[in-house]
């Protein structure tokens, strides 16, 4: 895979009209957009089309998390949008992951579309260990074993990898090998800014540690020049 298709470019804006702009700015410079809650929620379904109508490839972001027969709905709902991407959190469970799966790669067949690829979340990253104990009663397991062994859940379940912190990348990979797809966030460049994010990591790094996929929205978007920006990036990848 090219270095531009790892990069997934974070729409971060509540309006059709600035995604789309960033889309047709971008499209040649990242390999797909995530469409995350505040756009999906904003602009409805739609959106989704309109990127891909501009030859942009789509991360529907919206962490789905219900009963399996509802989950499996949706993901039918999201395959018939043509998505690329779409995400689950393995909180949900072996069923509901495994009815999501089977809904959407039965839906993509029903159309002859290509079945998005279908992605768990582990443990959110704003979660710290002292929440896990008091407030998610788990008392007998550190976050990042936690992370892994839902890893190896999701991937029981036939998802096709999951999103994870930079810190997770390497324990995931040995866990479940080299077929299953980490996408990561918390992405940052040595020469942007960190803003909110804390544990960050170098897309060099991100891409030695074993990541597939990168998610990166500010150092890109922010920039004074986008495409100056994602075409340093894509460099410093390739280097
Ligand atoms: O602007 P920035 O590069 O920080 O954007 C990162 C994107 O990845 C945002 O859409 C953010 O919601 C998402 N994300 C994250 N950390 C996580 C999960 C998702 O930054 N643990």
């Amino acid at each position: 895979m090219q270095a531009k298709e790892k990069i997934i470019l974070a729409l971060d804006v509540d309006h059709q009209e600035k995604a789309l702009e960033l889309v047709r700015e971008l499209k040649d410079y990242v390999g797909m957009f995530k469409v995350g809650m505040e756009l999906y929620y904003s602009s409805g379904p739609d959106i989704v089309k309109q990127i891909n109508d501009l030859g942009g490839k789509v991360f529907v972001d919206l962490k789905l998390h219900d009963i399996p027969n509802t989950t499996g709905g949706a993901g039918r709902a999201l395959t018939r949008l043509d998505c690329a991407m779409f995400n689950v959190h393995a909180a949900g469970g072996y069923e509901m992951m495994q009815r999501t799966k089977a809904d959407s790669v039965d839906e993509a067949a029903r159309l002859g579309f290509t079945p998005p690829i279908l992605l768990a979340v582990t443990v959110l990253t704003s979660i710290a260990q002292q929440q896990l104990q008091e407030e998610m009663m788990v008392s007998d397991l550190s976050v990042a074993d936690l992370v892994v062994k839902w890893a190896l859940l999701a991937q029981k379940a036939g998802m096709d990898g999951v999103v994870s912190s930079p810190r997770e990348i390497e324990s995931i990979r040995a866990a479940c090998g080299p077929d299953f797809k980490i996408v990561t966030p918390g992405i940052r460049p040595a020469w942007a800014e960190a803003g909110d994010q804390k544990r960050i990591t170098t897309p060099r790094q991100a891409l030695d540690m074993g990541t597939d996929y990168m998610v990166i929205g500010r150092p890109i978007t922010k920039a004074e020049d986008r495409q100056a920006a994602a075409l340093k990036i894509i460099e410093e990848m390739e280097r």
